[in-house]
């Protein structure tokens, strides 16, 4: 086993509110999904309890993965809903693809609580600016629409 996180945090779990709701169900449940990982990363560092390197990075990947797959999934409905500036939004989904991919695990393992903190507060406060301002954008197109963003059910 690598190294050994032993640390106190006093971080806060980040709420999930109805006021972040997009009107999407499919996409509203995946944007809880992504608060729930980061509360998973928040919890492992408020626990006093000993975790390892590998379950951090595990949790991680998981939260790159899971956003890879969410933001396809999002891009897909505004294709399919013709939405107008699903370009500028895709350009925004790259630049945080890029953010995360930019990761380095081995900074993780030196400089542990800072680098978690620091990629959980910025992720945190990603998706939740994202969410209010450029998801509210398409929302209104794919809700309103006649079944109201069911598409990639079918
Ligand atoms: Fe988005």
């Amino acid at each position: 086993m690598r190294a050994v996180f032993k640390m106190k945090w006093g971080a806060s779990m980040v709420g999930w509110r109805d006021e972040y709701s997009v009107g999407i169900p499919l996409i509203d449940e995946q944007h809880k999904n992504m608060f729930k990982m980061c509360n998973e990363l928040i919890e492992i560092l408020k626990n006093e309890k000993e975790v390892s390197f590998e379950s951090i990075v595990g949790i991680i990947v998981e939260l790159k993965k899971y956003t890879k797959y969410h933001f396809e999934q999002e891009e897909l409905l505004m294709a399919k809903y013709q939405y107008s500036d699903i370009e500028e939004h895709k350009r925004e989904h790259t630049k945080f693809v890029a953010e995360l991919d930019n990761i380095k695990f081995g900074d993780i393992e030196t400089e542990q609580l800072r680098v978690v903190k620091e990629l959980v507060n910025h992720t945190t406060s990603w998706i939740i600016k994202h969410i209010l301002s450029s998801d509210f954008k398409y929302s209104e197109l794919i809700s309103k629409s006649l079944d109201g963003g069911k598409m990639l059910d079918r």
